[in-house]
């Protein structure tokens, strides 16, 4: 499981959320209240890009059609059997990591 450098910690403040391509792979980052969640940043719906879309109150909403997933757990709000894939995450010395 490589350790990918996504981002720094003092880019990413508390409600706030970035996109992350790496090769072909896309995650999305998000801070909620201080606690750093990466998810993967393709919507299951129609592959919209969540990364691109806003970020409010915990939950990344898909720019193409508006669903919303919890960034704490993934979870689609109108079904939680609908989920984001969850990578665990890593500071070290002001930069943020996830294990992919
Ligand atoms: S592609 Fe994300 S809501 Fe449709």
């Amino acid at each position: 499981m490589p350790l990918l450098e996504v981002a720094r910690v003092e880019d990413l403040p508390p409600g706030t959320s970035t996109e992350v391509i790496v090769g072909v792979d896309t995650y999305v980052v998000c801070n909620h209240e201080g606690t750093l969640h990466a998810l993967d940043g393709i919507c299951p719906h129609r592959n919209g890009p969540l990364g691109a879309g806003n970020y409010a109150d915990g939950m990344l909403i898909c720019p193409y059609h508006g669903w919303e997933f919890s960034c704490v757990t993934g979870e689609y709000d109108r079904n939680p059997d609908v989920k984001l894939k969850k990578f665990p995450v890593k500071v070290k010395e002001g930069l943020i990591y996830i294990l992919a």
